[in-house]
């Protein structure tokens, strides 16, 4: 029988990780589908009940839920339970339990152009929900130095002192981080500034960065923000959000099937549907 695996948010029509998704399990030859859902809030407990009942072997979980969802599962695991959110839930022998795979699909993107973050300084911009996966996950590794600089300062603030991983933080306001840039050996763009249709926005100035060092921004549409083209011609190495994106439906899939799959593939088609709108 078909298994079913799904993803849940509102609104949903834009996600392309049923495109992403479908492609992979019937690439690996799996009797599977992977729906999307648009659950609204009120409905998310029924929708989570509704999924187990007919034996979900897993689902995703995107904007506005990924937090909400918690108390309605069976388990969570402890990366996620420290960042609050969960973006990947599997049915375990019936338990549904919950996984945030976006931290880590962020490290594994990086460590294809940054192989390893130890000794390494980082400066995270931005300190919402993305900015805190981010953070939680690069906490963990051997990183020297990882601060964050936000708009609003408390936010980051508080995003520190939530953290239970030990780590040399500072919380900085978007004018003391363009004046240390030049101390980076990496700058993570985690806001939603540069989206299309805003693409000529970006938070901070970039012409104080060191040469060489690597710049990142988790959004993709546009493949290249404001952010990239200005780092890039600053002479940075940079990275946009598509491995982020790949690498979090990768680990999903991995924690699904026990296969991790061909994130080459999985790339290649998402560059293909946002082909003709990157911008
Ligand atoms: P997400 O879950 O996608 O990370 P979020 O939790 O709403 O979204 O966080 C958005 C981030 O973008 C925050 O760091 C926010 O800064 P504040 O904490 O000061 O609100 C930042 N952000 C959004 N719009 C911004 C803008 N116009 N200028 C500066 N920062 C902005």
């Amino acid at each position: 029988m078909k298994k079913l695996y799904a993803v849940l948010g509102d609104p949903i029509g834009h996600s392309m990780s049923p495109f992403m998704l479908n492609d992979l399990f019937s690439f690996y030859n799996m009797d599977s589908v992977y729906l999307p859902f648009h659950v609204k809030g009120e409905n998310l407990h029924d929708a989570v009940k509704g999924l187990k009942a007919v034996g979900v072997g897993g689902f995703n979980v995107t904007v506005p839920h990924k937090s909400n969802i918690i108390p309605f599962l069976d388990g969570i695991d402890e990366l996620a339970l420290n960042i609050g959110a969960v973006n990947t839930v599997v049915n375990e022998n019936g338990q549904l339990i919950g996984y945030n795979t976006d931290g880590p699909g962020f490290l594994k993107g990086l460590n294809a152009i940054l192989p390893n973050l130890t000794g390494q300084k980082v400066l995270l911009i931005g300190a919402g929900g993305a900015a805190r996966a981010i953070y939680f996950t690069l906490a963990k590794e051997n990183t020297q130095r990882l601060d964050i600089a936000n708009r609003t300062i408390d936010r980051a603030i508080g995003l520190i002192n939530d953290c239970p991983y030990s780590v040399d933080s500072k919380a900085c306001s978007f004018e003391e981080a363009i004046e240390l840039l030049g101390e980076y050996d990496l700058v993570i763009q985690t806001t939603l500034i540069g989206m299309s249709p805003k693409i000529y926005e970006q938070p901070i100035a970039l012409n104080n960065l060191r040469n060489q060092s690597v710049f990142c921004d988790i959004i993709y549409n546009p493949l290249e923000t404001q952010f990239l083209k200005d780092a890039r011609q600053n002479g940075a190495r940079i990275q946009n959000g598509i491995d982020m994106f790949v690498y979090q439906g990768a680990l999903a899939f991995e924690k699904w099937t026990g296969i991790f799959p061909d994130v080459e593939r999985m790339r290649d088609n998402v560059l293909k549907q946002l082909g003709g709108r990157t911008c």
